[in-house]
């Protein structure tokens, strides 16, 4: 079927990947009228304030992009239904999070706001709508849209016509805190689809900034599984340094030399070597239980089993620093208060799902810490959501064992502190002056850093005993 240049997009689901995406592509096709939806309200309005450090999203560059575009042909709403129906091509971009209870519980997608995406499309659209998979999802899961989007889903008047749709697949590899450089120029853009001329349609968005070679046309599956399959490749790296650092802290090697000198070989190379507290983010762990879940379905147990080491290991990574902590510190935390620097999964984001910082805290929680946790972007409300546990009111001093206390500054935390715990590789944390913050904690004191980002010779000069992720010693 002969399709129009797209000249607006609805875009279902306004979080870390609808709105950043959709504002770079507003701001690169001011042609395009584009419409981020979603039921949040106050996603919502959090996306529409007119103070850019309130967006939903901390992304470096983001205010920039949203600051250009916002206004003009980008919008965000909470009129789902209108502005499905006035689009000519629609983004899913909902979340697609591991099932909790039922069938597949554990490992896989929950697909339930995906379908009810698929619903309201099938209800609201008018016309040709190219309907776009931009979630990460179950290969084969387009087959799903493509029958809901087939049902009748409304009385037709004499005067409408029933819609058609085309449905593809365009996952997005974007990382959080480097969204918009790696959305304005992506290694590769992925269309998957049956129906050229809507793959045309949709290249043709991306050709307005990206180079035509680096779109990849491919079949609907293809796109589906390249999706997964990334995730669990980049994954797989993390647990292989991983496990490799756990061996050169028992045999005296050291993980970085070891990464140099496994990445310089071209074949390897030397991005994602970097050992630390264990992958986090929204997305590794889910995406690589997703595909033991497709594995076991469709009757390969072995491979299943290959990727699920990839996420034993993490968490066992994770297991192991918090118990190396309690045992570097006499084979006891209780009372004693240790300072967490960093929460979020990674620097440069606010994002705090799945972060390493979760499990370890809960395990020095467990075991009787008092915890002073800093993150320059994370707001103590979010640490207590994801810890389910509120923050203790008493000032952290050592009263009360397993409780927590958020802390403004670096200093604050540290003060009275045993041990600090770096977990997330902010800038602000790679330059520290130790000599001054040593004399704030109670001796003998512990640096433990999960992230390689302290001077070794300015803490030992200090003073300070120091732990390093994947470090033995002679
Ligand atoms: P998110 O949870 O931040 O955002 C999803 C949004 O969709 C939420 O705001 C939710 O309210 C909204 N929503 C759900 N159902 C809806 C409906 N029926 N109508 C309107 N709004 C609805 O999720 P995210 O991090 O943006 O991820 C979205 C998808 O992209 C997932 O499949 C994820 O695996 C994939 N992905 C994420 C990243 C990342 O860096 N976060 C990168 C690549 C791919
Ligand atoms: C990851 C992928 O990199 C993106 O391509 C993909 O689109 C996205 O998942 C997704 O599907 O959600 P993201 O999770 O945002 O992006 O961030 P990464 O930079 O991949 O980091 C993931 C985790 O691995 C972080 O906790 C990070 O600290 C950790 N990591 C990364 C390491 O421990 N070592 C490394 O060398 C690299």
């Amino acid at each position: 079927m002969k399709i129009n240049p797209i000249r607006s997009i609805c875009c279902i689901g306004a979080g870390y990947v609808g709105g950043p995406t959709m504002a770079v592509i507003a701001d690169r096709c001011p042609d395009i009228d584009v419409t981020v939806v979603d039921l949040n309200e106050e996603r919502i309005s959090a996306w529409n304030d007119s103070d850019l450090n309130n967006l939903p999203v901390y992304e470096p560059g983001l205010d920039l992009v949203v600051s250009r575009a916002r206004g003009r042909n980008l919008f965000f709403s909470n009129q789902v239904k209108e502005s499905i129906s006035s689009a000519d091509l629609v983004f899913i971009s909902v979340n697609t999070p591991t099932k909790q209870k039922g069938l597949g519980a554990g490992q896989a997608s929950d697909l339930r706001w995906v379908e009810a995406c698929a619903r309201q499309v099938a209800t609201c659209a008018k016309g040709h709508t190219v309907v776009v998979e931009k979630s990460t999802l179950p290969v084969r899961t387009a087959a799903a849209i493509k029958a809901i989007l087939a049902i009748p889903q409304r009385q037709y008047l004499n005067s409408e016509v029933a819609p058609t749709f085309s449905v593809l697949s365009n996952p997005e590899f974007l990382a959080e805190g480097t969204a918009i450089n790696d959305l304005e120029n992506p290694d590769r853009v992925l269309i998957g689809g049956e129906d050229p001329e809507a793959v045309n349609a949709l290249a043709a968005i991306y050709q307005n900034w990206v180079a035509p070679e680096k779109i990849l046309r491919t079949k609907l599956w293809s796109s589906e599984l390249s999706k997964l399959a990334a995730n669990a490749f980049l994954a797989q790296r993390i647990s292989s340094i991983n496990s490799v650092a756990a061996l050169c802290e028992e045999t005296g090697a050291d993980v970085r030399e070891v990464a140099l000198a496994i990445g310089t070989d071209s074949r390897i190379g030397p991005k994602f070597l970097n050992a630390g507290p264990g992958f986090g983010g929204s997305c590794f762990q889910k995406d690589i239980l997703n595909l033991v879940y497709l594995c076991h379905h469709f009757g390969l147990p072995e491979v299943a089993s290959y990727w699920e080491q990839v996420v034993e290991l993490n968490t066992w990574q994770q297991k192991r620093i918090a118990r190396l902590l309690v045992q570097k510190l006499f084979g006891t935390v209780t009372g004693k208060k240790i300072a967490i620097l960093g929460f979020a999964f990674k620097a440069d984001t606010n994002d705090t799902r799945e972060a390493p910082a979760i499990r370890i805290s809960l395990d020095l929680l467990e075991e009787g810490a008092q915890l002073a946790i800093h993150d320059p972007k994370v707001s103590p409300n979010q640490i207590a959501l994801e810890l389910s546990h509120l923050p203790s009111n008493l000032d952290p001093g050592l009263k009360g064992e397993g409780t927590w206390h958020p802390s403004k500054s670096v200093e604050t935390a540290l003060e009275g502190a045993d041990a600090v715990l770096i977990l997330t590789e902010w800038e602000e944390y790679r330059d520290l002056d130790w000599l001054r913050l040593s004399r704030l904690m109670r001796a003998p004191a512990w640096v433990f850093d999960a992230r390689s980002v302290v001077d070794p010779e300015k803490v030992a000069s200090a003073g300070l005993m120091l732990w390093r992720v994947g470090e033995g010693s002679d």
